[in-house]
């Protein structure tokens, strides 16, 4: 990412910019979200989705699911053989591609960080699958409008990777134990599945994933 579309380094201060329309503007495949290239990145995603797919797959007695920050929309379209899925992503730009790309798949733009979030549909199951870094800020808005897409007794699932070195964010969520602590204080949720895989010295990326049931 050439120019800082998402984040800008000023010093040792990291900002969000969060320009997420000029970045799918300027880039095909922001992220390596196709996953088709032989990068350490790729790798890690790789992975990760893996785990992802296979957690989704053992829920039982789903009907349908959501994923929040969905791209271009390979996530949500792997995840569709699994249960029918939906994709909401704050970039216009990302959802006219998706659509474009997965014609059975239905996508959203929508702010899920947003004060005013209004969607037409409830799920049995929601993801957040590598968008926890851009929506920190608006954490509490996050929570709400979760609540207005999950049905009762519905599982939210946040994948993520944290970095060995991260320098945003860590005043909001700082590690992965944060990140639990976070969810279990609304009190709002139980914990299933709380994973994070710390792997080696010389890996870069920490992948984590947390599956988590409404109560109410
Ligand atoms: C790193 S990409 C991950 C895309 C996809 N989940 C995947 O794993 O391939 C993060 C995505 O989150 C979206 N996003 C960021 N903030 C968002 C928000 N507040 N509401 C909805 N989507 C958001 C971005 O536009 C971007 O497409």
């Amino acid at each position: 990412m050439s120019k800082e579309f998402i984040f800008k380094k000023d010093g040792d201060t990291i900002e969000f910019v969060g320009d997420f329309n000029g970045l799918y503007k300027s880039e095909q495949n922001p992220w390596e979200q196709s996953n088709d290239e032989d990068s350490i990145l790729s790798k890690y995603y790789k992975s990760s989705r893996q785990t992802l797919y296979e957690s989704i797959k053992d829920i039982k007695n789903i009907k349908n699911g959501c994923e929040v920050g969905c791209g271009l929309g390979y996530v949500t379209t792997s995840l569709n053989e699994i249960v029918k899925f939906d994709g909401i992503d704050i970039s216009d730009v990302a959802v006219s591609k998706a659509s474009k790309k997965f014609k059975n798949i239905e996508f959203f733009a929508n702010d899920i960080g947003s004060n005013i979030f209004i969607h037409p549909k409830t799920y049995d199951v929601v993801v957040l699958n590598q968008i926890l870094w851009y929506i920190l800020k608006d954490m509490d808005n996050v929570v709400k409008n979760i609540d207005t897409i999950l049905n009762k007794n519905g599982f939210l699932i946040i994948s993520t990777l944290f970095l060995k070195n991260q320098k945003y964010g860590n005043e909001i969520i700082g590690s992965f134990d944060d990140l639990l602590r976070y969810w279990i204080e609304t009190d709002k949720y139980r914990t299933i599945k709380a994973n994070i895989d710390y792997g080696d010295d010389k890996e870069e990326y920490q992948d984590s994933i947390l599956i988590l049931q409404r109560k109410d």
